[in-house]
């Protein structure tokens, strides 16, 4: 599993823990769901004596099982047993799993997620089939957890409540598996504790899988489903600014290694928008000040998921910064103009030059000559650099040229995951 290639050294396997971490924190409910679903899977299979390959493939399943439930109410739904789809989002999940090399031999464990032993039809030995009922058992289990009362005054009736369920809804050798770790209080006590996140991460089943920036970027198609794919309005915003911030990178003569962990913190920029509730990103009318504290915190929520991963330092404090001004007035540090990078202040003109243009749920994209004003004048309060807005208005043609190609790309895939995976439209609109 362990993947050298040369160049920075990025840790793949820290950005999947802060990716985990960025599903759950849509809702208080649904904290450390992904991660305590690994812990469970984990223990089961040590139990089961599986090679460590096999546990190292369960346990990413499981930290990003619910990968293809692309908005909060989705997660919310399944979490509290209300779904009445429960498929779009396992094959949601297989599709996006498939894309990244060393995700895709987990896919069928997440595609089976949600499929009960009595409507599985292969037999529990075939590949993966085991390891996918030990994950839905420990998905289950983890949304039974009662997160007010002490775990070991629940533990005996959620030992119960699995026990019930073999020989239909679980295989029987798997609640076996369960009924023998859930003996024990450390497996309750440990999976309760409250810095799961950096137990997991330093003493879990998972290697050490590197990569470089290059190889980040290869995993472009998996970033946005997870980013932009909840929701139509914003379904090619990232392809429109990495589009934007690689035209003015070069029209800018930025060195090659510069362009490319600038592409890669375009790519990433809006990665804490997984926090923040689609009816608050898709709301028609004008957002109140709550409203907009949740906005707020996406760029930060940015910045802590990319920070904790080693090699993405810089690309954390570039794509981190997207909207802080010149003037010291944005947010989420307030920095000023001798702090904000040139790569910065290349993703923050990018970024309002493509929402700008693109459709939201209460406009339809600005004419060109119209956004060629608001920047000007963003120019004239210190909130966007001149040099770079004057080089994009200069070469307007070529970059949008570009943009277009490549949002018309994503456009397509967006909508061939949704018809592929269920059509479920209704769901994400
Ligand atoms: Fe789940
Ligand atoms: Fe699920
Ligand atoms: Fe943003
Ligand atoms: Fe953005």
């Amino acid at each position: 599993m362990k993947t050298r290639i040369s160049g920075k050294q990025i840790s793949m396997s820290d950005l999947m823990f802060s990716i985990s971490e960025a599903m759950d924190v849509a809702h208080h409910k649904l904290a450390l769901h992904q991660l305590r679903t690994a812990y469970i899977c984990w223990k089961m299979a040590e139990e089961a004596k599986l090679p460590p390959s096999q546990i190292e493939k369960l346990f990413l399943a499981a930290m990003l099982h619910d990968i293809g439930a692309f908005t909060a109410q989705e997660k919310i739904s399944h979490y509290e047993f209300e779904a009445e789809d429960c498929e779009s989002h396992c094959l949601r999940g297989e599709l996006i799993f498939s894309q990244v090399p060393w995700l895709a031999p987990s896919a069928k464990m997440v595609r089976l997620h949600h499929t009960p032993w009595c409507r599985c039809n292969e037999p529990i030995d075939a590949p993966d089939v085991m390891e996918a009922q030990m994950l839905m058992l420990a998905e289950m289990l983890e949304r039974e957890i009662d997160r007010d009362t002490h775990i070991l005054n629940q533990s005996p009736g959620l030992r119960v409540k699995m026990r019930n369920r073999a020989g239909s809804i679980l295989h029987v050798r798997v609640v076996e598996l369960f009924l023998c770790i859930s003996e024990r209080e450390a497996f309750w006590l440990e999976l309760t504790r409250p810095n799961l996140m950096s137990f997991l991460k330093y003493k879990g089943p998972v290697q050490h899988i590197y990569g470089d920036v290059a190889a980040a970027l290869k995993m472009e198609e998996f970033f946005t489903a997870i980013i932009d794919f909840r929701s139509k309005y914003t379904a090619s915003h990232t392809a429109g600014v990495s589009a934007c911030t690689s035209s003015l990178g070069t029209l800018l003569g930025l060195p090659e290694s510069e362009r490319v962990e600038l592409e890669l913190a375009a790519t990433l920029h809006d990665l804490g928008k997984i926090g923040v509730p689609n009816e608050i990103l898709e709301k028609p009318g004008k957002l109140t000040r709550q409203e907009f504290a949740m906005i707020k915190m996406h760029s930060y929520l940015t910045f802590t998921l990319l920070d904790s991963v080693g090699g993405l330092e810089e690309v954390a404090r570039i794509a981190g910064s997207h909207h802080e001004k010149l003037d010291g007035s944005g947010y989420p540090f307030h920095i000023e103009s001798d702090e904000i990078s040139t790569s910065s202040r290349i993703l923050a003109v990018s970024d309002v030059f493509t929402a700008l243009a693109e459709d939201r749920p209460y406009r339809e994209g600005l004419p060109p000559k119209q956004i060629k004003r608001i920047m000007q004048d963003m120019v004239t309060k210190q909130h966007l650099d001149g040099r770079i807005v004057d080089t994009l208005l200069g070469n307007v043609d070529e970059v949008v040229r570009a943009m277009k190609v490549r949002q018309q790309q994503w456009t397509e895939r967006y909508y061939s995951v949704l018809l592929m995976t269920n059509g479920s439209l209704g769901s994400l609109h």
